[in-house]
């Protein structure tokens, strides 16, 4: 989609719709639009307000073509921000798609202005609610006309801005769309070798180095607990490790992102309903795959490192058994009671090894629990840590990038329920607080690094679409709350 800003004013043209954004009591009518004559009447005949999540089609005559124009409510003027901009683009493309308008003028009402970065949130929102996953489909969808061209025209006080954030959201978007390719693709396509080749991919001559170790290499380094995953899967297991470091960076800070590809459960095999879904366990993975892809241009001024255990969780003569006792990088032993509790497992190598690199912060990204989707559903990711100044600044992130998390805590007195028998430490608890559990036990990997750990297991796929952008299938999630996080650190 190409999205441009000018100051102009809007002239309307044959095949093309027009668009504004008003909050509730604006007028339907812009000084960048040409006078419509019957506008403000038709929008009141279709009953639009201007009340939030709603949008309104009117098809006026100008002349002898007839445009569609698309109204879409903001709410109250003091309460818009970014999400509802970023809300209300992803209804119009919604809205331009169903009226096969492939271009389309854009402005803002007085209310829609009051944003902090229009443009972005324009971008990002236009983008995301576009973006389909048609690579395994014969013949791609001929009744979907997707838009081509939004314009969006802005005050010449505005542009610069207007342009500048246009580029930050599409930027920010293609990161996410790029994360969701990734996740969307079947457990046969996006295999652990896959992951390592699209991370290759990315490798430049300049700041962008990867390096991917084999399981050769992490038998020799004693990364048992995320070799043992592996053990039941014909696909080599592989952890993926990025480096991005820009001249003169002052800090180093590390993401790792849990990269399962099928996740059965293994030997506590899964039972069959929504299996399948289970080919979107490697939503953190993505995020950061999803992130790096974007780092060279973004240019955040740290060195980012990146981490991306990857593996399958199958059962096989070969699988790891429940009660099997495996060492893990740190040395910490673990009693494995369930083959399923599998993410924590290879992310306890990763995140253990991620610290010997002594990030000034770390975050990790997993679809860890179905327990976090009984807490907070999948409108929120959880956000556990071991330093709360930082997971407030994370959580911070992502409400500004429109990527919600909220807080869980990871206090000592709920370390008892991952304390084995006969080994350090068990992979499940005690059957409450599971999520709380599995970010307990992440803890032990850390050490001392500053770390956030986000449970995306309600929030990387299958929402009910409330924000109108991220449709079906992958969000995409935590790139954008990534990105957010790095700027704002600086
Ligand atoms: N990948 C799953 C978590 C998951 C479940 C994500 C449902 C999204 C939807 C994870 O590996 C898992 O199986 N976790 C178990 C842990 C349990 C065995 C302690 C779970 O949540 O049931
Ligand atoms: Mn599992
Ligand atoms: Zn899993």
């Amino acid at each position: 989609m190409k999205l441009t800003a000018t100051s102009t004013a809007i002239k309307t043209r044959k095949g093309r719709a027009v668009a504004l954004f008003l909050a509730e009591g604006e007028e339907a009518c812009h000084s960048r639009l040409p006078d419509l004559g019957e506008l403000a009447a038709l929008a009141k005949a279709a009953g639009f307000t201007g009340k939030k999540k709603t949008v309104a089609t009117v098809a006026v005559a100008v002349g002898k073509a007839v445009v569609p124009v698309v109204l879409v409510g903001m709410g109250k003027r003091d309460e818009v921000n970014d999400e509802v901009l970023r809300q209300a683009a992803g209804r119009l493309v919604k809205q331009l798609e169903a009226a096969s308008a492939t271009a389309c003028d854009l402005c803002l009402g007085a209310g829609a202005e009051q944003a902090e970065d229009p443009g972005r949130a324009i971008a990002e929102g236009a983008i995301l609610a576009a973006y389909r996953f048609e690579e395994h489909k014969s013949e791609p969808d001929k009744e979907r006309k997707p838009v081509k061209e939004l314009r969006l025209h802005v005050p010449d006080d505005r542009l610069d801005c207007a342009r500048e954030g246009l580029a930050f959201g599409s930027l920010l978007a293609r990161g996410a769309c790029f994360a969701r390719d990734l996740a969307n693709r079947p457990g046969n396509v996006c295999t652990p070798s896959h992951l390592a080749a699209q991370a290759r991919a990315m490798a430049n001559k300049g700041s962008l180095k990867v390096r991917v170790l084999t399981e050769a290499q992490m038998r020799r380094m004693g990364m048992n607990a995320l070799l043992g995953v592996s053990r039941g899967s014909a696909e080599e297991a592989k952890l993926i490790c990025l480096d991005y470091t820009p001249k003169g960076a002052k800090e180093t800070v590390a993401v790792v992102g849990k990269g399962l590809t099928f996740d059965s459960g293994g030997i506590s095999l899964k039972p069959g309903k929504k299996m399948d879904e289970m080919k979107f366990d490697m939503c953190g993975g993505a995020a950061v795959l999803g992130l790096f892809s974007i780092l060279t241009e973004l240019k955040p001024r740290q060195r980012v490192l990146g981490f991306v255990p990857t593996s399958e969780n199958l059962p096989d003569a070969a699988a790891q058994k429940p009660g099997d006792i495996v060492t893990a990088y740190n040395g910490k032993t673990i009693e494995i009671l369930n083959t399923d509790a599998e993410g924590r497992l290879i992310l306890a190598d990763a995140l253990a090894y991620a610290a010997t690199f002594k990030p000034a912060a770390m975050v990790d990204l997993a679809t860890l629990t179905g327990a976090v989707l009984v807490s907070l559903g999948h409108l929120a990711t959880g956000a556990m840590a071991n330093d709360d100044g930082l997971r407030d600044q994370v959580v911070a992130a992502g409400e500004r990038a429109g990527e919600r998390c909220w807080p869980l805590p990871l206090w000592d007195d709920y370390h008892k329920a991952i304390e084995a028998q006969t080994a350090d430490l068990q992979n499940i608890g005690d059957g409450t607080a599971g999520t709380i559990s599995a970010g307990m036990f992440l803890k032990e990997f850390v050490g001392e690094t500053p770390w956030v750990h986000l449970d995306i297991a309600g929030t990387a796929w299958g929402g009910p679409d409330v924000a109108y952008y991220n449709g079906k299938g992958a969000a995409g999630v935590g790139v954008r709350l990534l990105a957010q996080w790095l700027m704002d650190r600086e």
